[in-house]
């Protein structure tokens, strides 16, 4: 999609999918990291005007939303402040009127602020961590440019070493495609800021075509979130329209297994609209549809992975969780334990097929 120049503009089915995740994980977020004691800072970092033409509300309207009619009486104890940047001034007005509309209405607790700082994303995280981001326990950063600009790298590693901080990443890919047609080189400078790294140069010498270029950005993109941004877990989503195209890919990125654990719940939970499908594209060539939850799948990964090895219940969570789209795996176990491929060791008393102590012991044969 172009960027619109216009104050606000229609909402189109990509960015109605990205709410349903948005607000999906946000519902499961909320009540996690922010209870009594604790507080949490939400960053919508490219906050777009509040709404749009059909008058949809817009991401930090949905932020507000999801934590003012969350059921969890808790979080209301908790501290929460929302901080939405948007560089357009046009826009951040639109956004503040919208804002101050709602909240007269429905105001926020007073353990709730907002403010919506003008300006660039850059700017408002370099101010933000100069004043110190430790006094919060917990950070969720949404990172939605219209193209893949403007989030350098840098940024982000500087952002993931605040405690429990968690990121949700917009990438765009028809501007990789602009990208790897157009007037690269005269961009040097700025994808080697979006990557971290000017590797990103060298693998498109010698891809023989564009779907293996994408793919090595792609994986390039993925593998700096882990290595320079310091995320333990990343994985990418595809959205694909009907014509199984890819349309955008949303990186997450945490260092905790259970924000893993909740983004994979909240994109399996997407309910397509016949228009649109979501996949997760982490290493997977086509794609994994997050529609398919046969646990024959996942049993199959897990035994070719362990075969021949003792594991804990923890070590096989971890590899779900880490390297597989998927967040439940009890079920699988339950069909290789059926099949004798594994042998649970010890834990008296246990019943068949549960799997509830991290530490039990399993012995892929
Ligand atoms: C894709 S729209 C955001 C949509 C919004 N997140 C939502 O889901 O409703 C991107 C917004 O980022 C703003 N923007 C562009 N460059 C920016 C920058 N460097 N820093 C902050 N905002 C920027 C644009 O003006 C635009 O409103």
């Amino acid at each position: 999609m172009m960027a619109p120049q216009s104050v606000i503009w229609k909402l189109d089915d990509h960015t109605r999918a990205k709410h349903i995740i948005l607000r999906k994980y946000l519902d499961a977020w909320l009540p996690i990291l922010i209870r009594e004691g604790r507080s949490g800072l939400l960053i919508d970092g490219f906050a777009g005007p509040g709404e749009y033409v059909g008058g949809e509300i817009g991401s930090p309207l949905l932020m507000i939303n999801a934590y003012q009619l969350h059921r969890a009486e808790s979080l209301r104890r908790g501290r929460v402040k929302f901080l939405f940047v948007e560089l357009d001034p046009r826009r951040a007005a639109h956004l503040r009127q919208k804002l101050q509309a709602h909240l007269q209405r429905q105001p926020l607790p007073a353990t709730a602020t907002y403010e919506v700082y003008t300006g660039r994303f850059v700017d408002a995280m370099t101010n933000l961590l100069a004043g110190g981001c430790r006094h919060y326990d917990a950070m969720f950063v949404f990172i939605d440019p219209f193209g893949f600009s403007h989030a350098p790298m840098d940024v982000i590693r500087n952002l993931m070493g605040c405690p429990r901080c968690e990121v949700l990443i917009t990438f765009m890919y028809q501007e990789i495609n602009r990208f790897l047609e157009a007037v690269y080189r005269t961009k040097r400078q700025h994808y080697d800021a979006l990557f971290g790294t000017p590797a990103w140069q060298m693998l498109l010498l010698d891809a023989p075509d564009v779907q293996t270029r994408q793919r090595r950005l792609h994986d390039l993109y993925r593998q700096q979130l882990l290595t320079v941004a310091g995320a333990r877990y990343v994985r990418s989503f595809c959205m694909r329209d009907r014509k199984n195209t890819t349309d955008y890919f949303l990186f997450f990125a945490t260092k905790h297994r259970r924000g893993m654990q909740e983004m994979k719940r909240a994109m399996w939970k997407v309910d397509p609209t016949g228009n649109f499908v979501f996949s997760d594209c982490t290493g997977l060539e086509q794609g994994f549809l997050l529609q398919n939850d046969d646990p024959e799948i996942l049993a199959t990964l897990l035994y070719e992975h362990f075969r021949g090895h003792q594991v804990t219940i923890d070590e096989i969570e971890e590899f779900v969780m880490a390297d597989t789209p998927f967040f439940k795996y009890k079920s699988s176990l339950k069909l290789l334990e059926d099949r004798q491929q594994i042998v649970v060791c010890g834990e008296e008393g246990r019943r068949k097929g549960t799997y509830k102590d991290p530490t039990l012991l399993i012995y892929f044969r």
